[in-house]
């Protein structure tokens, strides 16, 4: 494994060594793995989650990260080939990659979609071209389409929490003030996909995903996938909701039409009358962060199906199983 950009790029042997790995590691935190070594981060989007858990696996196993965030306390940065920089923009990534990677052993970095052109954020072109940018590993701290450190600590949260590997998994749409990118949606379906579960897309008549996302699901061998439109229908024998807000595919890079679109889909609100027909223990998750009462209501969040928390301290075990796995630290 020379960078971690998506689950895809890993057959499913690997993942489930990464998991095992992150157990071991959730079990003993504390070492010296990561000794000597400097992790760049760079961030073009906020984080909450990300940002701490990287700097806490980095600093738990000995090492030390540097973070940049462009435009928050470092220079903005371009990213088009053969721009005119006489704008906002004063240092170009072509430098500014290679210049950080220079200092450290391996670079995080998130960059999310532009959401104009969905070919475009659905290749994920412009995080594969940041790698490009350095021999140095890279991890994809979150792109136009892919989250794959989310992705890969749902997979051991799903573990834990003993979920048949072919369980129904059961991706929902909600409403959100805001058109939203594939990128969870899209790294929820891929690890659901390669633990080979059963998936139901339950969403309002014109949020299907893309057939690209579809296709792939087949190909990564999910067990079956379907989309649903009611949230009673769509839960029956469900061990998992996931919830996520997606744009519109007719509306894609046109914010306004997608917020007229949804106008009449705040009721797409997760509560507990959707459980009805669920397994009676089904859990509920979200990447975090999450509006309340806007995506899910307080009594999920408050309640026993929550494991939003747990997905999130996941985080930082399979970060640090990453991490040394790119950098040689043994296991
Ligand atoms: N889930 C996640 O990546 O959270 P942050 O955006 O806070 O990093």
């Amino acid at each position: 494994m020379n960078n971690f950009l998506s689950l895809r790029d890993l057959d499913r042997e690997q993942v489930v060594e990464l998991v095992r790995f992150a157990r071991e590691l959730k079990a003993n935190p504390i070492g010296d793995r990561l000794a000597k070594k400097v992790i760049g981060l760079l961030f073009m989007n906020p984080s909450l989650r990300t940002l701490a858990s990287f700097q806490s696996a980095i600093g738990q196993q000995g090492g030390t990260s540097v973070v940049i965030q462009p435009g928050a306390g470092s220079w903005s940065l371009e990213f088009s080939d053969g721009a005119v920089m006489d704008g906002e923009a004063v240092e170009h990534v072509r430098e500014a990659i290679p210049v950080l990677a220079s200092y450290c052993d391996a670079l995080g970095i998130r960059s999310f979609a532009d959401q104009k052109n969905l070919d475009v954020d659905l290749a994920d072109e412009r995080m594969k071209k940041l790698a490009g940018l350095t021999e140095k590993p890279v991890i994809n701290m979150e792109s136009a389409s892919d989250h794959p450190c989310q992705a890969l600590a749902d997979w051991m949260t799903l573990d834990e929490l003993g979920i048949p590997k072919d369980g129904k998994f059961v991706l929902s749409w909600a409403w959100h003030p805001k058109p939203l990118p594939y990128a969870v949606p899209r790294a929820a379906l891929t690890m659901a996909a390669q633990r080979g579960m059963d998936i139901t897309i339950l969403c309002p008549k014109n949020y299907n995903l893309p057939d690209k996302m579809i296709t792939e699901a087949k190909q990564l061998g999910a067990a079956s996938i379907e989309h649903q439109h009611n949230q009673v229908t769509g839960l029956a024998d469900a061990h998992i909701l996931y919830c996520k807000s997606w744009c519109a595919l007719q509306h894609y890079g046109k914010p306004i039409e997608e917020m007229e679109n949804r106008a009449h889909l705040r009721d797409w609100c997760v509560q507990e009358s959707w459980f009805k027909n669920a397994k009676k223990d089904a859990k509920f998750m979200h990447c975090l962060p999450v509006r309340r009462n806007v995506k899910v209501a307080d009594e999920i969040l408050d309640g026993p199906r929550s494991v939003v928390i747990q997905q999130a301290e996941n985080r930082l075990h399979v970060q640090k199983s990453v991490l040394i796995s790119l950098l040689g630290g043994g296991n």
